[in-house]
């Protein structure tokens, strides 16, 4: 397909992008904008190391055309804290969204692949319900793997994150 122009809206910036609009838009974060926090993992919507949010709502990077995104707002997880803010409507943007701050305390990530995901998506589920139960963080989570089995401390941390 012949390369088009699109406008993408990433973390509150505005980007006009040349490409075929059936490229993946995490190889347009990474290659194009240097965000490098979405990761590539399976490429096939599995594992969930790609994800950002769109309007707010997680989707997986690596299976989402260019042009489905186009005009939409678009957050990765160098956004996240300001996206964050912004939702609350706090005075300030902290350094990193509560999420990242209950893994780091937690001392949750190991090779840290999977993290960028598991941020997007608890930060996805503490805006649309800031008290989940175990079983709604549970729930939210099984679609993103943690090869390192981490999971307890990233259950822990989500809690607690819910808790400040
Ligand atoms: S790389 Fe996108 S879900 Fe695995
Ligand atoms: S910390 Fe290694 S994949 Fe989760």
């Amino acid at each position: 397909m012949a390369q088009q122009r699109f406008t993408l809206i990433v973390n509150g910036q505005t980007h006009v992008i040349d490409a075929d609009g059936q490229t993946p838009l995490l190889y347009i974060l990474q290659n194009d904008l240097a965000l490098r926090g979405a990761r590539f993992g399976c490429g096939l919507a599995q594992c969930g190391s790609c994800s950002v949010l769109v309007d707010d709502r997680e989707v997986r990077a690596c299976i989402t055309p260019l042009a489905a995104v186009a005009g939409r707002a678009i957050t990765t997880l160098e956004g996240v804290a300001a996206w964050h803010a912004r939702r609350r409507d706090l005075a300030r943007v902290p350094d990193m969204h509560p999420v990242q701050q209950a893994l780091l305390e937690a001392e949750a990530p190991q090779c840290g692949y999977c993290m960028n995901g598991i941020v997007m998506k608890s930060a996805e589920l503490l805006d649309q319900n800031p008290q989940p139960t175990e079983e709604q963080i549970r729930a939210a989570l099984a679609g993103h793997l943690c090869r390192c089995g981490t999971y307890p401390s990233i259950l822990r941390a989500v809690q607690k994150a819910a808790r400040t």
